[in-house]
């Protein structure tokens, strides 16, 4: 395998790869401000410098090239020396943060980006300790360049990143260099604003703290964020992110670098999606119906409940005729009649948990009717020119759950639309549902909340809507970011995700309260709620299939807060 030194460490490379690659690839730092992988290499900023010596294809004998060279353009060649701290690199490093700092105003203190800024990091590590420059520093407009994109003109180096990635990600172009010389800046074009569905993106690849997220600021210190990986929970997308919270409360998300997947991009509607987290009007308390009117009660009253009434209801009506009429849709057909009890799992719940909720219904009742909730599609899937694409399909797991829906056996998961016709069957027997919710929006429709009357209703949800509001039982539900689990995006690549934050008080996990069901109707032994643990019940095959990043584990901040 071909190799390269960078200050006497030999690295190892394979294919077509420029030296800062090959660095990046092994962690050895070079300073760069343009190079972006995603994104075709100008070298212009001039940061990542440095003297390199390759092998004369004659001789064979190591020659020194005369001028420095951007590593960042310049391909690894076997033999290859490259000295990144000798003199002259260390010279030309230095000359070119003193040049970005010139007119930098140095606000620090009230930058957003403060503690994840490249300028800050190589000033410390690159630059000099104080500045020579004596003249008045030019100063530039805070620009409202779209509706989630501040530009604080004066902290850009033009590095032009962003001005690449609007044309070459999105193709938009929206924003470009203006002006020359000492009077260059980036701006958008009148009446033209940075609107488009991945505009965000721009926050997270500008290396200073001249693109900011008006979503985000000033509302954290970074340093004070915890970082925890998780997947989008919003989309059928599957992208990976990294979710920044501090305290129980999300504060952002931003991508999470995946190749196979999202490469280094999400879209605006994953990025900002997950404001219902945190929504005032969450479901806190679990509630029972008390002669027609709900009230609130404790966890154990309610777990009572419905542990003295599914399993009286499935034994009173599976003694009784009915009979499903042949072709009825779902697999269920005239010879098999389908059961008393079904179950409603959403497309938003982790497979983990769709698993548990089938069992608990299959244990209730070998006959229960399992069903996939709504998958709500948006228009159509929109590719953009660097690949990504916007999902139509506003559910992260249906895959996931017909999957696991199907390793119980029995009849096979029907579909929504089936699954709301069979319940109006005149000869269905299903006296009893549990349907659960999880979506970020409205999502209850009129076949359902018809295909629901008269019957013993149970429903977990996070949200209040018209089922909710009819529940027999009401038990409060968290959302994706409050729990652990596995979701299979549109491509059905499963990829498992960690809990974020604590679930909201007095909610709980539908994993966590298909566990507690099973143990308060006697059919289980009680058992906190562990995905890997399901993973395992849910066969080899299955828990094979999950991609397991080994960074799913809490991620503390690199600067701790010292209390004096
Ligand atoms: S705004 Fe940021 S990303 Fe754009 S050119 Fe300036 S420093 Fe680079
Ligand atoms: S990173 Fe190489 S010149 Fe900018």
């Amino acid at each position: 395998m071909p190799s390269i030194t960078i200050d006497g460490k030999a690295l190892t490379y394979e294919g077509k790869q420029t030296i800062l690659q090959v660095a990046l690839t092994h962690g050895v730092e070079i300073p760069h401000y343009c190079y972006h992988p995603g994104l075709s290499v100008v070298a212009s900023c001039r940061i990542c410098l440095a003297e390199v010596a390759q092998p004369n294809p004659k001789t064979g004998k190591l020659e020194l090239i005369p001028k420095l060279m951007p590593t960042c353009q310049t391909p690894a060649a076997d033999g290859m020396e490259v000295y990144v701290r000798s003199p002259k690199s260390v010279a030309n490093q230095k000359a070119v943060m003193e040049y970005l700092l010139i007119n930098h105003p140095l606000d620090c203190p009230v930058c957003d980006q403060a503690g994840e800024c490249h300028l800050q990091d190589y000033s410390y590590r690159y630059g000099r300790a104080v500045s020579r420059f004596e003249d008045a520093k030019i100063k530039q407009p805070v620009k409202d360049v779209g509706p989630h994109v501040k530009l604080y003109s004066d902290r850009c180096i033009m590095c032009s990143r962003c001005v690449r990635f609007t044309r070459e990600v999105t193709g938009t172009g929206e924003l470009a260099v203006f002006g020359r010389g000492s009077q260059e800046q980036i701006d958008v074009f009148p009446g033209q604003p940075l609107a488009n569905e991945m505009s965000g993106n721009v926050v997270d690849i500008c290396p200073v703290g001249a693109l900011l997220d008006k979503d985000f600021l000033f509302t954290q210190r970074v340093w004070f964020l915890r970082v925890t990986p998780s997947i989008d929970g919003l989309t059928a997308s599957g992208d990976n992110l990294w979710v920044h919270h501090n305290e129980g409360r999300i504060y952002r998300v931003k991508p999470r670098t995946n190749p196979g997947v999202n490469k280094w991009w999400i879209s605006d509607e994953i990025r900002y999606g997950w404001k219902f987290v945190h929504a005032e009007e969450r479901l806190r308390t679990p509630r029972r119906m008390q002669y027609g009117t709900q009230v609130d009660c404790g966890w154990p009253r309610i777990y009572a409940d419905v542990a003295e009434n599914l399993p009286r209801i499935v034994k009173e009506k599976s003694t009784g005729s009915g009979v499903v009429s042949g072709g009825t849709p779902g697999g269920i057909s005239g010879t098999n009649p389908g059961g008393v009890l079904a179950v409603l799992v959403s497309p938003m719940l982790a497979s983990e948990e769709a698993y548990l909720l089938g069992k608990l219904a299959r244990a209730l009742d070998p006959q229960a009717v399992l069903g996939v909730g709504p998958v709500p599609v948006q228009g159509e899937n929109k590719t953009f020119p660097g690949g990504y694409t916007i999902l139509a399909e506003k559910a992260p797991n249906a895959r996931g759950v017909r999957a696991a829906l199907t390793l119980l056996g029995g009849n096979a998961p029907v579909e929504f639309a089936d699954f709301t016709k069979l319940l109006t069957d005149k000869a269905t027997k299903v006296a009893a549902v549990i349907v659960t919710g999880n979506y970020p929006s409205a999502w209850v429709t009129k076949e359902l909340t018809a295909a629901l009357a008269r019957k013993f209703l149970v429903v977990l949800d996070t949200l209040p809507s018209e089922v909710t509001a009819r529940a027999d039982v009401l038990l409060p539900g968290a959302t994706w970011l409050e729990k652990a689990g596995s979701f299979a995006n549109h491509r059905n690549v499963h990829q498992a995700f960690a809990a974020v934050i604590p679930v909201c008080d007095g909610a709980r996990t539908e994993g966590q309260v298909a566990l507690d069901l099973l143990a308060a109707c006697g059919l289980a032994a009680a058992e906190v709620y562990d995905p890997m643990k399901v993973r395992g019940q849910m066969g080899a095959a299955f828990s094979a299939a999950v991609h397991q990043p080994a960074e799913l584990t809490l991620r503390e901040p690199a600067m701790q807060y010292v209390a004096l």
